[in-house]
């Protein structure tokens, strides 16, 4: 993915996958030993990515989508047009319920996800999803 790529739709999955599953290998999960990694293509092109950050307060461990976000608004922000997601042996992982809402915000109802079950919109994972439209009703 270049440059070149800039504002097309299009997305090379498996390119996106190692992308995510090298973010992977810098996790801090030392408490689940659950490693993540995640990576998203924005819409200008640019591919972005993140992994889980855990804690000694569990509860406040962060997701790999937490990373992937922060990254997107410090890198420029825009809108997410594809995910991937993958677990500690590089498989594809389905991103947790908290973490589709944080996907929402910043790639809506047409954002794609790599899925175990194929590529499917976020609509399909986040059914009739809570977002700021709601705030502007
Ligand atoms: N985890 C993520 O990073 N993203 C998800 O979508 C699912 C769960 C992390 C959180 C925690 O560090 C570990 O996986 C085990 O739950």
């Amino acid at each position: 993915m270049t440059s070149a790529d800039a504002g097309s739709a299009t997305v090379d999955w498996e390119a996106l996958r190692e992308v995510a599953r090298d973010a992977m290998t810098r996790a801090y999960a030392p408490y689940s030993g659950y490693r993540v990694g995640v990576a998203a293509r924005v819409d200008d092109g640019r591919i972005i990515s993140g992994c889980n950050v855990e804690n000694a307060s569990y509860g406040i461990s962060l997701c790999a989508e937490c990373g992937l976000v922060s990254q997107l608004h410090n890198s420029g922000g825009g809108r997410l047009t594809h995910f991937t997601c993958v677990d500690g042996r590089g498989e594809i992982l389905v991103p947790c319920g908290r973490c589709r809402q944080l996907l929402f915000e910043f790639g809506g109802p047409d954002l794609l996800l790599e899925t175990p079950a194929g590529i499917l919109p976020l609509s399909e994972m986040l059914p009739q999803a809570f977002g700021p439209g709601h705030l502007t009703q």
